[in-house]
């Protein structure tokens, strides 16, 4: 079976070379000449683990192409993969689907024979319909089927994510293409991957609903540890507590700045947009949102507020730009909202990310300094903030790390330091839901974490 995947970004590069490890002939097309021909040369555009040692296998296998000419690839295609961005509209929070018309636009002249047109790109509930009479006005129904088939990877796990998904969810209205989208995902019954068949509409609110519960999830275990700081509790074991109970689940109860990413803060705000349109109030996810929004703000007050409100001149080491570790994805991170207000407050910011520099670049420009290095980064800081909980942070040289600030302060905004190992160094340590003074080495009442 032969598949074009249309969009080569972290979905389209992602679903197109899984598919191609799957054994399917696929071409990812992209209107980004650039990238396509980067993608050619065998430089992946993307940070994600393991993806260029797949690409390259399947490239090499001829499983695996990358193309602009979309005439080419669609024509030779049985089926076709909308994977192009949906990002939030300029003027509102609804879902921008000029890419994903655009590309059928750029596709229905060259549907000559039979083809399943898959919308994986995340869209509002109906949009499948709107893609249905799109293409009914530009070639024969007989020639199409649409199917929508929503995509939950996360990035940094994206091949794992979409090689071991929790479940596939196919929406169609057609036994023709529910049968051709079994055989494509037929891999991943061996490992009994359940599957969910049902209509375009539901299909779509699964995916909304599922990224606005998480986001929702987050927001709430957030305000908790706001609560466990103000009364003397301890996050960490209030989430094991809690989390332990398998109707709530221990996964997405990490305190943090906020969510960020591509998708939970844009999928969040589309749906409520959708919500309004039928007039039905989704208050709970409302709430989870604009408090998310405000938590950014408000990471950056505790900063400020350790100054007494004088940020002038106070270097700032930040660790962490990206909205999560194990990816080079900026958009919609937290240190996009942190970072500037402390620069305008006079900061003076040295930042290091593992992998997120290049992607830094465009957004702070020049108003940080870039370094090579955790320990550069923190190099002379009145204060050390961990945006970003990546591994490589985790295990700093703790003493080595005093030595070189100029007073021992952090802020860590992601809890990868216990208590006690941050009291032992001689640090001010300011983390997420727990109190610092909690942990008093010799105190009966001696608290974990
Ligand atoms: P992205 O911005 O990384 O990639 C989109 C790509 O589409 C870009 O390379 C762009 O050049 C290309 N494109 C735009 N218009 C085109 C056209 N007409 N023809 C060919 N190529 C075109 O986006 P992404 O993060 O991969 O997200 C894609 C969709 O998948 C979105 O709807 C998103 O919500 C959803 N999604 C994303 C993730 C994720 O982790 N990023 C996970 C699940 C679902
Ligand atoms: C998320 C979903 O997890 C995927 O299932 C979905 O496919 C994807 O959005 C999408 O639709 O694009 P992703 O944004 O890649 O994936 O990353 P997550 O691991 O979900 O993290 C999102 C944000 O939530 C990050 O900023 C992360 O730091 C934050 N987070 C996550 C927390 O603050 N606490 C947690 O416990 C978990």
């Amino acid at each position: 079976m032969k598949i074009c995947v249309i969009g080569t970004g972290y979905v389209g590069l992602v679903s197109g070379t899984c598919f191609a490890e799957f054994g399917f002939q696929v071409t990812c097309v992209d209107v980004n000449a650039q990238k396509i021909e980067n993608l050619n040369k065998g430089i992946i555009p993307i940070y994600e683990p393991g993806l260029d040692d797949l690409v390259l296998k399947n490239v090499t296998s001829k499983n695996l192409s990358f193309s602009t000419n979309l005439g080419q690839s669609v024509q030779h295609a049985d089926v076709i993969f909308i994977a192009v961005g949906t990002p939030t509209s300029a003027d509102s929070g609804k879902a921008d689907l000029s890419y994903v018309f655009k590309a059928l636009e750029d596709l229905a002249p060259h549907v000559t024979t039979y083809k399943v047109v898959v919308v994986k790109s995340t869209v509002p509930v109906g949009t499948c319909r709107k893609v249905s009479d799109f293409l009914a006005q530009h070639c024969s129904t007989e020639l199409f089927d649409v199917v929508s088939n929503p995509e939950f990877l996360r990035e940094g796990a994206a091949i794992e994510d979409f090689m071991r998904p929790n479940r596939v969810v196919i929406g169609s209205q057609s036994e023709r293409a529910t049968a051709l989208m079994k055989q494509l995902y037929r891999p991943l019954y061996l490992f009994e991957t359940p599957a969910v068949y049902t209509s375009w509409e539901s299909a779509e609110v699964i995916k909304y609903s599922a990224n606005a519960f998480l986001a929702t999830k987050i927001s709430f275990i957030n305000q908790i540890s706001d609560l466990c700081e103000a009364c003397g509790a301890n996050i960490q074991d209030v989430a094991k507590g809690i989390g332990l109970d398998h109707r709530i689940g221990s996964k997405f109860l990490h305190p943090s700045p906020g969510y960020g990413g591509s998708c939970f803060p844009k999928d969040a705000r589309a749906l409520l947009e959708t919500a309004k349109e039928y007039a039905v109030a989704l208050s709970l996810i409302e709430a989870g949102v604009s408090y998310n929004d405000a938590r950014k703000h408000k990471m950056a007050e505790r900063v400020t507020a350790h100054f007494k409100g004088n940020l002038n001149g106070k270097v700032i080491g930040v660790l962490g730009l990206t909205f999560k570790p194990n990816t080079d994805d900026m958009r919609e991170s937290p240190s996009l909202s942190i970072i500037p207000e402390l620069v305008k407050a006079g900061a003076i910011v040295q930042a290091y990310d593992p992998k997120g520099m290049d992607e830094a670049h465009h957004f702070f420009r020049d108003s940080i300094t870039y370094c090579q290095d955790a320990y550069q980064a923190i190099t002379g800081s009145d204060v050390t903030l961990i945006l970003t909980e990546w591994n490589a942070f985790r295990g700093l040289d703790l003493k080595r790390m005093k030595s070189l600030m100029k007073s021992p302060c952090v802020f860590d905004f992601r809890n990868i330091y216990t208590l006690k190992e941050m009291n032992d160094a001689g640090f001010e340590y300011h983390s997420l839901g727990r109190r610092s003074s909690d942990y008093a080495p010799s105190s009966k009442n001696q608290k974990t974490g």
